[in-house]
């Protein structure tokens, strides 16, 4: 599946925009499994790493959040919130994942840690063993930020779906702290290059389309709403882009 089906569509420009526009409402592990390992591959590409280890990186990526499928279906799918047990067992899967790759499969140690480490976060304020920056493994790296990014701008029953405006805004917060500063500078450069063209509606209702980047904040652009006004997000900060339409 890495090299038959997700390599080749890593080098497709369009690959991030049509992963946002099929959103799957079911079975949410495993595409957003496929998800992750589809965009952390992009993520590895487009920071020039080498084939043999994008391979890598999408393989461990696509199997990052195998521990899941060792918790119950009614805990991994409550759509309310969760009591602190049940927390407790999803947070669990990092290194039940781990512990089932390494007894079950030959994979490269590599691999083994994207499962335990995706949760870690370079301040040490993740989890399961809250490790800093210098224990994370870059792969790990990679594929938090490509989870982040996935997990927010997916379908859910419990929350609204987050525009990638909206996720770019988030990744350039935890970018300081939490994320990979390398790795999500890139990742907001190329989305936001796709950004112009956009059509979008607004916290106020009205609809319209990107049509000019702001230099310094690709999350408020220009808007040109359908009634003609112009609408600089830079300037309105009262406003945001809440959802994304399809033209
Ligand atoms: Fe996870």
């Amino acid at each position: 599946m890495v090299t038959e089906c997700v390599l080749p569509l890593i080098e497709d420009p369009t690959v991030m925009d049509n992963l946002q526009m099929a959103p799957h409402s079911e079975d949410y592990l495993y595409h957003h499994s496929v998800d992750v390992g589809i965009i952390a591959g992009c993520l590895g590409l487009w920071a020039g790493r080498p084939y043999r280890e994008i391979e890598e990186l999408i393989l461990g990526a696509m199997l990052h959040d195998i521990g899941k499928t060792l918790i119950p279906l009614k805990v991994l799918n409550k759509p309310d919130l969760l009591t602190e047990e049940e927390m407790n067992l999803v947070r669990f899967h990092s290194i039940r994942g781990y512990k089932f790759l390494k007894q079950n499969t030959e994979l490269p140690r590599s691999i083994l840690l994207c499962a335990l480490q995706h949760h870690e976060r370079d301040d040490g304020s993740g989890y399961p063993l809250s490790v800093r920056e210098d224990k994370i493994h870059p792969y790990a790296k990679i594929i938090a930020v490509a989870d982040v990014f996935d997990a927010m701008t997916s379908v859910r029953s419990y929350r609204r779906r987050a525009t990638p405006y909206e996720a770019v805004e988030t990744l350039r917060r935890e970018m300081v702290s939490k994320l990979d500063t390398q790795i999500c500078t890139i990742f907001i450069d190329k989305l936001s290059q796709r950004f112009v063209g956009d059509v979008v509606e607004l916290s106020n209702g009205q609809q319209g389309e990107v049509i000019f980047l702001n230099r310094f904040d690709s999350t408020r652009p220009m808007v040109r709403t359908r009634e003609g006004d112009f609408v600089d997000l830079d300037k309105n900060r009262n406003l945001s882009i809440c959802r994304m339409l399809h033209s």
